[in-house]
C-alpha cells in the first residue's frame, strides 16, 4: 500500500513516506505481544542503527528536537553557555539549545551548500562558547574536517544535527558519528520514519551513561524507584521501534528511489533559465531530503506551483529573524551579517522527493517551473 504522491484531490504533496503492509504487520505483532513500551524491539532497533551508522554508543529519543536537547544536556550544556548554530536550519536545532538554558548564537551558512560557514563561526565564538552544532542540511553534509579542527582548537564540544542525514556520509564516514554526540530524527518526512522518533549517538561511555540517566528519569534501568539524578521521560515505544526496523531494512530502496527522482529533476530542470539545482557538498554523498533549487525570486514561482496543485516549501526562515528568538537580537543585528541565509530564504525552493512521487510527477513539476521561468514573471539572472 505504498501511497501515491498525488492524493485523491490531485495535489502533489511535500511528504509521503514509503510505509506499507510490512510496517503495519510489525506494529501489529508488538500490539499482540502485549509489550508496547520500550522492550525487545527498541533494543534491537538501537543495535541495528548503531551498526548502520557505525556508532559505538547510542540511545533512542522521542523526536529529533529532544534528541538534540538530550545530547546537549548530556554534554553539560546549560545556562551561561553559548552554542553556535547555523542561521539556516529548522527551528528545532536552536530551540533544543534554548531548552537547556543555553543561548544559541547564529552563524551564517555557505553560499552554495547552505551548511554552516566556519569562517563566520570563528567570528562569533566567544569565551562563553561551549559547543558548535553543525547541521547536515538537505541531504548532504557539513565539512566535518573543518568543524572538528575548529572545535579541537578551542576545546568545544560538537553536537551534530543529523536529523535529515540518514544515509549521508562525509569522506566515507556516516554523519552523526564525528562529534561528541550526533542526533537523528525519524519524523514522517525523514529518510526513514517511525512517525515521531529520534536517535542519539556518542563516542564515550560517560556521555552514554548521562544519556541513559537523563532519558529514563535519572536512573540507568527501569524497574526501580531510586533515582540517582534528575531526568526526564525521553523514551519511545516498541511499536515505533518495530516500524523503524522495517524502515531500516528498506533504507537502500528509499535512497535509490530518492536519487532516481533527484536525477530526473536535474535533467528536467537543466537549461531552464534562472534555476540552479543544489546537490552534494564536496566530500559528501547526497540522499536528497528535498530537491533544493535556487531561483531569483522563489515567492511567485511557489504561487505558480500552488496554482497547479504542487506543494513546495521555502528554505528555512533565518533564525536571526525568527520571532521566537527576537530577544537574542542585539541593536546591531542585521541581515547584512547573514547574507547567505537571507539569500537562501529569498531564492531557495524545496520540491518534493519522496517515494510516492513518480518520474512523470517530476516532469509535470518541471514543466510548470519552465513555463513560469520563461514567462515575463520569471527572472533569469542565475
Ligand atoms: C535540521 C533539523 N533539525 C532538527 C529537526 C527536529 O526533528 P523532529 O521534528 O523529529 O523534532 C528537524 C526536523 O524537521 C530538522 O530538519
Amino acid at each position: 500500500m505504498d501511497r501515491a504522491a498525488v492524493s485523491g484531490d490531485g495535489w502533489i504533496r511535500q511528504v509521503s513516506p514509503l510505509i506499507g503492509e510490512e510496517e503495519a504487520r510489525a506494529v501489529h505483532r508488538v500490539v499482540e505481544s502485549g509489550w508496547i513500551t520500550e522492550g525487545p524491539e527498541s533494543a534491537a532497533f538501537v543495535e541495528e542503527l548503531k551498526e548502520y551508522v557505525g556508532a559505538r554508543f547510542a540511545v533512542l529519543a522521542p523526536n529529533g528536537t529532544l534528541a538534540l536537547a538530550l545530547g546537549l544536556l548530556a554534554l553539560g550544556v546549560g545556562p551561561g553557555d553559548e552554542v553556535l548554530v547555523p542561521d539556516t536550519t529548522f527551528v528545532g536545532s536552536a530551540s533544543a539549545v534554548a531548552l537547556t538554558g543555553a543561548k544559541p548564537v547564529f552563524v551564517d551558512v555557505e553560499p552554495t551548500t547552505f551548511q554552516i560557514n566556519m569562517a563566520d563561526a570563528e567570528r562569533r565564538a566567544t569565551s562563553a562558547t561551549k559547543a558548535v552544532m553543525p547541521v547536515h542540511l538537505y541531504g548532504t553534509a557539513c565539512d566535518m574536517t573543518a568543524v572538528s579542527a575548529f572545535a579541537d582548537e578551542r576545546g568545544l564540544r560538537v553536537i551534530e544535527d543529523a536529523a535529515q542525514g540518514m544515509g549521508v556520509r562525509f569522506r566515507g564516514q556516516h554523519v552523526g558519528t564525528f562529534g561528541d554526540v550526533g542526533c537523528f530524527s525519524f519524523f514522517a518526512d525523514k529518510t526513514i520514519t517511525t512517525g515521531e522518533g529520534g536517535f542519539v549517538t556518542c563516542r564515550d561511555e560517560s556521555t552514554y551513561e548521562r544519556l541513559r540517566l537523563l532519558r529514563n528519569q535519572g536512573r540507568m534501568n527501569s524497574g526501580t524507584f531510586i533515582h540517582p539524578s534528575v531526568g526526564f521521560n525521553f523514551r519511545i515505544t516498541d511499536m515505533q521501534a518495530a516500524m523503524g526496523r522495517v524502515q531500516l531494512r528498506r533504507l537502500s530502496q528509499i535512497v535509490e528511489r530518492k536519487q532516481t527522482l533527484y536525477a530526473a529533476y536535474r535533467d528536467a530542470l537543466s537549461g531552464i533559465r534562472g534555476v540552479r539545482v543544489l546537490g552534494a557538498a564536496e566530500g559528501a554523498n547526497h540522499v536528497p531530503f528535498r530537491c533544493v533549487a535556487l531561483v531569483d525570486d522563489a515567492a511567485p514561482l511557489m504561487e505558480r506551483l500552488t496554482s497547479h496543485q504542487i506543494e513546495s516549501r521555502t528554505f528555512f526562515y533565518p533564525l536571526h529573524l525568527q520571532p521566537a528568538f527576537a530577544s537574542l537580537r542585539g541593536p546591531d543585528t542585521s541581515d547584512r551579517d547573514f547574507p547567505n541565509a537571507v539569500a537562501g530564504y529569498e531564492g531557495g525552493i524545496c520540491l518534493p522527493v519522496h517515494s510516492g512521487l513518480t518520474v512523470d510527477d517530476v516532469a509535470r513539476i518541471a514543466g510548470v517551473i519552465r513555463d513560469h521561468q520563461e514567462s515575463p514573471q520569471g527572472k533569469g539572472t542565475l
